[in-house]
């Protein structure tokens, strides 16, 4: 099967984004990233993505009078391209209701949250607060709602009494780098269906441990 061409918006660092074009080098992907969007030119991740030979735009939101105009230039580069499917990693702009629905079900954000616990910024900080012990991360497919949507994958990731945010940002980035690869394959490769808004994989097992923190005494 052609693999699916998919590109990937960001504004800034491009860690996922790495994790992605390192996953889709693999013969067996059956996703390419063809095309990274940046409404940032100083975004680190751009480098990520020309080193690797990959065509990249940068759509300065700045330059247009309104959102929609935005959205209608990064819609035009996306079918230049001939994109399928868009991963959102690290974009920091909201993106309104009718380009959300124009790419429904084929359009992925990741959150650094065990959703729906923990939308929107300063996830870690207000993880820290509140004191529990588990957050994650979570992929899923996008919905007008902020941070909202069927969800594809997630990774729950222990908390730590001594976790400070930058601590805990980057144990949760671990799991992003290995939980955004696996739900891209699981869309492109079409074995995620979307059914009555929850997502259901073909053949998925969930883990068969239950993990305890405090770990038993
Ligand atoms: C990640 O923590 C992601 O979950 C959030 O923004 C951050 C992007 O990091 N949406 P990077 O640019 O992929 O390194």
């Amino acid at each position: 099967m052609a693999r699916r061409r998919t590109a990937v918006l960001i504004s800034g660092r491009g860690s996922n984004l790495r994790a992605l074009i390192e996953a889709c080098a693999r013969p067996d992907a059956s996703a390419e990233i063809a095309l990274v969007i940046s409404n940032r030119a100083d975004a680190a991740g751009l480098d990520h993505a020309s080193a690797a030979g990959i065509a990249t735009e940068v759509i300065p939101h700045g330059a247009f009078s309104t959102q929609v105009g935005f959205e209608n230039a990064i819609d035009r580069a996306l079918h230049e391209h001939a994109v399928a499917l868009v991963c959102l990693a690290g974009f920091m702009r909201v993106l309104s209701p009718w380009f959300v629905e124009r790419w429904r079900d084929r359009l992925l954000n990741i959150h650094p949250s065990l959703l729906p616990a923990f939308r929107g910024l300063d996830t870690h900080r207000r993880v820290l607060e509140a004191g529990v012990r588990f957050t994650g991360c979570t992929v899923h497919l996008v919905r007008a709602e902020v941070d909202a949507g069927p969800i594809l994958v997630q990774a729950a990731v222990p908390v730590r009494q001594d976790d400070t945010e930058a601590s805990l940002a980057a144990r949760v980035l671990a799991a992003e780098h290995r939980c955004y690869p696996m739900a891209l394959e699981l869309l492109a490769s079409g074995r995620a269906q979307v059914i009555d808004e929850r997502v259901v994989i073909d053949g998925a097992m969930a883990p068969d441990a239950t993990v305890l923190n405090p770990r038993s005494l």
